[in-house]
């Protein structure tokens, strides 16, 4: 009689994906802000490049990283310890004179919809006061719905429907008051 042999050595199993660290309660006081580090600005591009509306346009992670650079100055990310959770950018001058100009605000995909990105904008709108503004302004595109709703519950209100340069498309003109 032949005795069956049988496999004495473990299962092997996939080692289970790890999952992100649960967000603390006071967000608030968690996530700092500071200008890029020199590491961060691949992380900030690619976070760009991955998102709409940059991500439909085809925009890759190097085109990012390109417009993102001669935005740097203007570039605060938001670090929840080392992690980089979003940025945001705040020009001095933009489309409307005399108004500051909130031209990117991006979270990372994974933590939407968790106040990150209000937290961003908040922090956004002091560095605006910071240049002594008192209004700042933006432009998106209206069929972002996400980013169109965002901006209203952040106070912002359409001032004007304008035709970009660069792509032909209409896109709301925003702005709030600081
Ligand atoms: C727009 C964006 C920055 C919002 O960031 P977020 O961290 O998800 O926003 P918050 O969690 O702070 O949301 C605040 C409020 O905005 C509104 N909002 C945000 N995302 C929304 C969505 N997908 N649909 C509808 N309303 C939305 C809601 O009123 C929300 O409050 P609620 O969650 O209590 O209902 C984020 O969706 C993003 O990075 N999008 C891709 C990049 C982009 O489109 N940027 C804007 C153009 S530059």
């Amino acid at each position: 009689m032949t005795m069956k042999r049988v496999d004495q050595t473990p299962e092997k199993t996939t080692p289970p994906v790890p999952e992100l660290a649960p967000l603390p309660n006071d967000l608030t006081a968690a996530v700092k802000f500071s200008l890029p580090a020199d590491e961060d600005m691949s992380t900030v591009a690619g976070l760009r490049a991955g998102s709409e509306p940059w991500k439909g346009r085809g925009e890759s992670a190097e085109e990012s990283l390109q417009a993102l650079t001669k935005l740097r100055p203007f570039i605060q990310v938001g670090k929840l310890q080392t992690q980089l959770v979003g940025y945001v950018t705040v020009e001095r001058d933009g489309p409307v004179p005399g108004a500051a100009y909130m031209r990117n605000i991006v979270v990372k995909p994974e933590l939407r919809r968790k106040g990150v990105g209000m937290l961003l904008l908040n922090h956004g709108i002091q560095v605006a006061r910071d240049m002594h503004r008192k209004t700042v302004a933006l432009r998106v595109d209206p069929a972002n719905s996400p980013a169109v709703s965002f901006y209203r519950k952040a106070g912002f209100t359409t001032v004007a429907t304008v035709v970009s340069k660069k792509s032909g498309k209409l896109r709301l003109l925003m702005s709030r008051e600081l």
